[in-house]
Formats: structure tokens, C-alpha cells, sequence
């Protein structure tokens, strides 16, 4: 085909095995369904109540049994058909004689549910604004919006107590099925029905847990919830995080609880005893536009390892996730090498189940003058499934200098990565709190200076912040600057004769074609064009007279997001943070990969996934779509799901950069942070992208960082992306910001979606604000993204 033949005609071409369509195969369901059971974490399994037995009696409580969440709301949700919730799973599973379901409290809760959603429907509480939360205007009032979280609760736990007891006579196991929902635009709030359980939820637990034998309790859930009802209650047996595991997920969930599959996911993020325990509390729950990251450093397990006292306010470590076989760690062995440090053991499964581990390395820095959380990711590796008995021997490895510190301040060399002097150990085990410590230190003789930087994005209104012992130090504020830089023209010479898009190469240079385009051209071409083909997002590019094409785009990250009155079903992936609780790269791999070719086949060219924005707070309304608190986590998950997008030859688009990581009022909303917490923590899962895997396109974020728009941030697009990072790519906005257009081509935004604003750009130019050397350059970036298509 050629080249740019399915962005111009839209042809229907499937591209699967035998000339059928791959959208929504059986094959990628199945992908989703395996990658849904492998980032499901079991927390909780009492007296070995999980796997079931074969052929068990079950009865099936809850609401979400049915209203089940595949994904979230806003960009990161999708639309599928022959979806499976929990009762469907089970099914499955009792037509191959592994259960046998109480029919009866299935029954009551599909009519249940079936009539709740008539009801709401007719009585229309979903309100004036129709039902996507996600695009109600900034001017809706946080009240408004707050009714709409309580979809998670519009359908209330009816009162099941009769029924339960009526079920415990048949069956022996009950499983709960609780949901919440969080969506793009709006963030969750510390009440009951969304970070706590509702009072229904409660005494359905209550009343069903104490006729059963055993009782276990799925988590449908968006992000962390509160857990002390269940955790400690000897009533509930068994836990499942299941996320919003995607359109095979109650599949997922019942290959888990009948032991088809061992669990193997691990959690992404540290699960608190309380959300106030979280150090981002107080600042998320209480300020709107200026959000002061004065825990600097220390979030999620850097926070809850290191501070005094912290460790007790934990309920879940990171890492943390239980399997129905155990595995021994042996033969550690860890060495430096070539500026690497190598770590080697052999993992033996030595349960009675097959199963898979997950090997997780940290290392400690030395306080020195900088001073560093207790125990910081390095690696980890998801073993093969090993058989009873099996052995797998693992190696894994890192740079010496990923265990630097940022030195903002200049206390030993300012802007620079230091490896403090002194001793840095290595631990291997299978959560941030069960580790071994190698018999290997790694000792710096002197401060090293690993990286020599300039100091960009600076903060000018931090005041304090978090130092490792707990204490806070004071932070000196300033005036904003701001900084452009000087692009030169890139020199092209017009031809005589009109040479198209198609010719760039053949017959004409990049440079000699931008050449031939009008100011106005490149005015318009730094715009998105009108939508065309079956998703929504609109298009990059477009210009009749020169042939070039408009390229579509398509959220991601939930999977391609066509929306539902197009009818065009696609496959619905397991939500990013269960797929970083998989720990697995090579899965993610391949579920990148499956997704990009729905992508192809529906004539689309930039899916606008991963995001990969850090679980800040577990209040914020989009963790769903983001991966993890840790960026090291953050960034080798959405690296080897670009390089799987991207073997295809669609663009990906990371997003949102950067410091993204709350929903409220998120045009407005300024992440204050410092330097190094920037540069280690909200920067850092980019970092690790752009280096390892290429990313053709990068999405600025809606919010401002340090006082600047990040579409407007020159230092952050262009200093750190571009310069230090050497990022080859193009820069989109994220979509409808009103940020000013020509302060982003500028810093290096190359095109501003869902459309430009060309008169503005073209007053800019006449009154000498811009110059059109500006505009080549993010025309050239444009036009060399074009080019990488296939
Ligand atoms: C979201 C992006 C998304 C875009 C296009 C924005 O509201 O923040 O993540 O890709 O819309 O739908």
C-alpha cells in the first residue's frame, strides 16, 4: 500500500491472518485477558482459601458482579463488545465443571442492575451535561462534578442480608465484587462511595462475611482505595486488586480464583492505612491552582521507607503482591562492571503450583549532603512461568550512575547528578519490605559527577521542602524568567517548479520543500486539521497544494478509543496501573504491539498513549490511566509499550509532559516543584523513554509547571526534551488548551491539536513577535514524523 494511502482514502483493509480484521479478535482478547491475569495482585489469601476447589460452590455478591468496570472514563476508555465481567468468567468456568454458582444472587443482582440503569437513565441524573464527565467545562462547579464521581455509587449496594444467608446454605465461598470509577477531568474525593467504602458496602461485607466459610473480595477499583475494613477482618479469607482489567477482565478474574493461573502482580503503588498518610495530602485536597510539591522527592515508598514513623501508616508495601506457590531467592551474586552493576540468582518455585516471580532490585545511597529515600528501585524482571521445582537463573543490570542524586541547590555541584561518596547496597526480594542484601556494596571514594546539566524550570515559588529525616528546609524564592531560544533558518531554497510531499527525498530535501511552503502555510500546518476517520482527535497536518496528507490520531491508553455510535468495536486493554503491576516488559511489549495494529487497520496514525504521568496522590482522577509512583516503573513500562507500538509504525504519543498529576482545574493548575524532584521523580519515566525508546511524538500536559505552561516552556521542551535528552521527535499540545500560540512555537511545541490558531500566529509574524524560522522548525519536526509512516 502506499505510503500515505490509508490516511487519505481510509480504505477497509483488515490486516489480520486470512485477510480478517484484527480489531477486537478473538487473539487480542485473549492478549488483553492474559495481560489482565498478570497484573491482578492478590493481597490477601487466608488459610490457602485461593485457588478454589475443584468444582466449588460459589455464590457471587456485589453490584459490580455485573456493573463491572472494564476502564475508566475520558481518553483512557474504550469500546468493546463480548465483554466478560465477573459472573461471565465464572460461567465460563462452571460450563468446564471448575464451579458451581448459586444461581439465585446472580440473578437478583443482573435485574438489579439492569433496572438501576433504567431508573437513572430515566430520571436523567447524569444531569444537563451529558454523560462524558471528562469534557464538562472547567466552569462547572467541583460540586457538580463531585455528584458525578458517585456513578460509583449512583447504583447503591441493595440490602442483601436474607439472601446471603439463604446462598451460605449452598455454597461455601462468597465473592464480593466491589467497583470505583474515576475519569479524566475531575479528580476523586476522601469520602465514602469513593476512597472509603459506603455504608451499604460495609454491611454487605459484614452481613455476607459472617454466614460464610469464606469470603472473597475483588477490587474493581480505578486506584488505591481505603482497605482497613477487609484487611485486618478474619471474616474476609482472600483479597483481588483486579484494577479495570480491560474487556476480558471477570475472565481474568476467574482464571485467578479457580487456579488456571497463579497470581503474579505486584503493587505499583504503596496502599496507605489512611489518604491522609499520603505526604501530598494536604496540598491535594485543599489547593486548586498552586500545587507545592514540598514532599519533593519522597513519594509513595521513597516517602513510607524513609521518613521516621512513616512505615507504620503503611498497609500494602510497594512491590507487595502474594502468589498460591512460594519461590526461593538463591545464589545472589552482584558485581560492577563496564559501569554496571550486575545482579545474578536463581529463582526456585518451591510451592506446589507453577507460577511466576517477580525480582525487584534496590540499592541505598549514602545521606551525604543531599541526603536520599532508603531504598530506590533499580530493576526487576518477571521470571518465565516455572513448574513445582523449576529453576530459572535471572540477570539483571543497571547503570552505576542511575543511582546519582540531582543537585539543584549546589551543595556539592550545582545542576549537576551526583553520586555522593560512600557506600551504596543491593538488595534483591520480592517487595520493597521483603529483600535480601547482596554481598556486594558499591563504594564511591569520592563525589562523583555524573552528569554535568543547567538548571532549567526552575521553581520561584517553593518554599520549603521534605528532607529524608522528615524536616522540611527552606527554599529561597525568586522572579519568573522566561527564555526562548534563537532558531535559525533552516535554508532551503524554493524550487522553480511546485514539488509535493510525496517527493521529499526522491526529487527535494525536507529543508527545500519547507522552503516552498507561504508564511501562511506554516502558520496553518502548526495547527490540527478536521477530523477525519472513525475516532474523534483530529489530525496533524494537512496542505492541499503541497499533498500533504492529514494524519489521524486516536486516543489510547485504554485501547484505540472509537467511539460507540461508529460501531466499531476494538479490543479494550487492562488499565495502565494493573499493567505495571504486572511487572512484565514483555508483555506490555505485546499488548502495545496488538493495539497498534487496530490502530493501522482503522487508518489512524498517532495513538495518543502511554501516559505516564506518577501516582502523586491516590486522588487523582486519572491514576487508571498512569502507570505507578515509581518512575523507574513508570518509564520501562511505557518504553517497551512504545517500542511494541512503534515496531508497527504508528507514532506513539507520551503524554502528559510533564508533572500532570492531578485533574482539578487542570488548565490552571501549577505544579510547583524543585529541580530535583523534577529531574527524579516527574521527569524521570520520560527520561527513560525517550533514550530507550524513541517516541515520535510527546504530549505536552494541560497544567503549568514553575509558572509556565508547559506548551509554553521552552526550557522544558526544548532544554531538557530536546537538548540534553536529544529528543528527534515532534511536541503536540494536549488538546484544547488556550495557552498562547505563539509563545509555544517558540519554546518548541510543534503543533497545537485539536486546531491552530493561524491568524495569530500570522499577526505575530507581521508585527516581527515570530519569526518564520520559528515556524520551520516545528514545521520540519512535523513534516520528519510524516515521513517515518510506512
Ligand atoms: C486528554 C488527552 C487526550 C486528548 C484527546 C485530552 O483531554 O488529556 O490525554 O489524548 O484529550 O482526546
Amino acid at each position: 500500500m502506499g505510503k500515505f494511502t490509508r490516511f487519505k482514502f481510509q480504505p477497509c483493509i483488515p490486516i489480520g491472518d486470512d485477510g480478517r480484521k484484527i480489531t477486537g479478535s478473538h487473539g487480542h482478547v485473549m492478549l488483553s485477558r492474559e495481560a489482565a491475569s498478570e497484573g491482578m495482585v492478590l493481597l490477601k489469601n487466608d488459610n490457602s482459601t485461593l485457588p478454589l476447589k475443584n468444582g466449588e460452590k460459589i455464590a457471587l455478591f456485589g453490584k459490580s458482579t455485573f456493573d463491572f468496570l472494564f476502564s475508566g472514563g475520558g481518553s483512557g476508555e474504550c469500546y468493546s463488545i463480548g465483554t466478560q465481567n465477573v459472573y461471565d468468567g465464572f460461567c465460563e468456568k462452571q460450563a468446564q465443571g471448575k464451579v458451581v454458582i448459586y444461581q439465585k444472587t446472580s440473578d437478583f443482582y443482573r435485574d438489579y442492575v439492569a433496572s438501576e440503569r433504567r431508573r437513572i437513565q430515566s430520571e436523567n441524573l447524569f444531569g444537563k451535561h451529558g454523560k462524558e464527565i471528562w469534557s464538562m467545562p472547567c466552569s462547572v462547579e467541583r460540586e457538580e462534578k463531585s455528584q458525578w464521581l458517585y456513578l460509583n455509587t449512583t447504583i447503591p449496594e441493595p440490602d442483601v442480608s436474607e439472601m446471603a444467608a439463604e446462598a451460605s446454605e449452598f455454597a461455601d465461598t462468597a465473592i464480593i465484587t466491589l467497583g470505583r470509577f474515576s475519569s479524566e477531568g475531575v479528580d476523586r474525593f476522601p469520602v465514602k462511595g469513593d476512597y472509603y467504602l459506603t455504608d451499604a458496602e460495609e454491611k454487605l461485607i459484614s452481613d455476607v462475611s459472617k454466614v460464610f466459610k469464606k469470603t472473597v473480595i475483588i477490587l474493581n477499583i480505578c486506584g488505591v482505595i481505603d482497605m482497613e475494613n477487609f484487611a485486618d477482618n478474619k471474616n474476609v479469607s482472600a483479597v483481588l486488586v483486579a484494577w479495570q482489567p480491560g474487556m476480558a477482565g471477570g475472565a481474568a478474574i476467574a482464571d485467578i480464583l479457580c487456579g488456571d493461573v497463579t497470581p503474579s502482580g505486584k503493587l505499583a503503588d504503596t496502599f496507605a492505612k489512611s489518604h491522609v498518610f499520603y505526604p501530598s495530602n494536604d496540598d491535594f485536597t485543599h489547593e486548586y491552582y498552586k500545587l507545592k510539591f514540598h514532599e519533593d522527592i519522597y513519594v509513595g515508598y521513597r516517602y513510607f521507607e524513609t521518613i521516621p514513623g512513616a512505615d507504620k501508616k503503611v498497609r500494602y508495601p510497594f512491590g507487595y503482591g502474594l502468589s498460591y506457590t512460594t519461590f526461593s531467592f538463591e545464589n545472589i551474586f552482584a558485581h560492577e562492571s563496564n559501569g554496571k552493576v550486575i545482579v545474578a540468582l536463581t529463582v526456585k518455585n518451591t510451592g506446589s503450583y507453577s507460577g511466576k516471580e517477580v525480582i525487584q532490585v534496590y540499592y541505598d545511597a549514602p545521606q551525604g549532603k543531599l541526603g536520599k529515600p532508603a531504598l530506590q528501585l533499580a530493576a526487576f524482571r518477571k521470571t518465565k512461568l516455572l513448574a513445582p521445582g523449576e529453576e530459572e537463573t535471572v540477570a539483571l543490570s543497571f547503570e552505576v550512575k542511575s543511582m546519582a542524586s540531582y543537585d539543584d541547590l549546589g551543595k556539592i555541584q550545582k545542576s549537576a547528578y551526583v553520586l555522593e561518596k560512600g557506600d551504596y547496597h543491593i538488595y534483591v526480594g520480592n517487595s520493597v519490605r521483603n529483600l535480601k542484601k547482596a554481598d556486594y556494596v558499591y563504594t564511591a571514594e569520592s563525589d562523583i559527577i555524573t552528569e554535568q546539566l543547567t538548571s532549567r524550570c526552575v521553581p520561584f515559588e517553593l518554599d520549603k521542602r521534605m528532607l529524608s529525616d522528615g524536616t522540611f528546609e527552606e527554599l529561597s524564592m525568586g522572579e519568573k524568567s522566561v527564555y526562548y531560544g534563537e532558531n535559525s533558518s533552516l535554508g532551503g531554497k524554493a524550487p522553480e517548479k511546485v514539488v509535493s510531499f510525496e517527493k521529499v527525498g526522491e526529487e527535494i530535501s525536507l529543508d527545500d520543500f519547507i522552503a516552498q511552503m507561504t508564511d501562511d502555510e506554516l502558520c496553518e500546518m502548526v495547527g490540527g486539521s478536521e477530523n477525519t476517520g472513525v475516532a474523534d482527535t483530529s489530525c496533524f497536518g494537512k496542505n492541499k497544494r503541497l499533498s500533504v496528507p492529514s494524519v489521524p490520531t486516536a486516543d489510547g491508553p485504554a485501547g484505540l478509543r472509537i467511539r460507540p455510535d461508529r460501531e466499531i468495536p476494538t479490543t479494550t486493554w487492562p488499565c495502565a496501573t494493573l499493567l505495571a503491576c504486572s511487572f512484565n516488559e514483555d508483555l506490555i511489549y505485546r499488548v502495545g504491539k496488538a493495539g497498534a495494529k487496530e490502530v493501522k487497520e482503522n487508518n489512524i496514525g498517532v495513538w495518543l498513549t502511554p501516559a505516564l504521568n506518577i501516582h502523586r496522590s491516590p486522588l487523582c482522577g486519572r491514576n487508571f490511566e498512569y502507570f505507578s509512583e515509581d518512575p523507574l516503573l513508570s518509564g520501562k513500562m511505557a518504553a517497551a509499550e512504545i517500542r511494541g507500538i512503534q515496531s508497527e509504525k504508528i507514532a506513539v504519543s507520551a503524554k502528559h509532559f510533564a508533572a500532570n498529576s492531578k485533574e482539578t482545574d487542570r488548565f490552571n493548575c501549577d505544579s510547583i516543584v524543585s529541580e530535583r524532584a523534577l529531574r527524579e521523580i516527574y521527569l524521570k519515566g520520560f527520561e527513560i523513554c525517550v533514550k530507550e525508546a524513541d517516541p515520535w511524538t510527546i504530549m505536552s500536559s494541560y497544567n503549568l509547571l514553575n509558572g509556565t505552561h508547559t506548551s509554553e516552556s521552552y526550557d522544558l521542551l526544548t532544554g531538557i526534551l530536546r537538548d540534553e535528552w536529544s529528543f528527534g521527535g515532534m511536541v503536540t499540545t494536549d488538546w484544547g488548551i488556550k495557552n498562547n500560540p505563539v509563545n509555544e512555537v517558540k519554546a518548541g511545541n510543534d503543533v497545537k491539536m485539536p486546531f491552530g490558531y493561524a491568524n495569530e500566529l500570522k499577526q505575530a509574524l507581521a508585527d516581527g513577535n515570530l519569526k518564520r524560522a520559528d515556524l520551520e522548525a516545528c514545521v520540519k519536526r512535523i513534516l520528519s514524523l510524516f515521513l517515518k509512516f510506512e
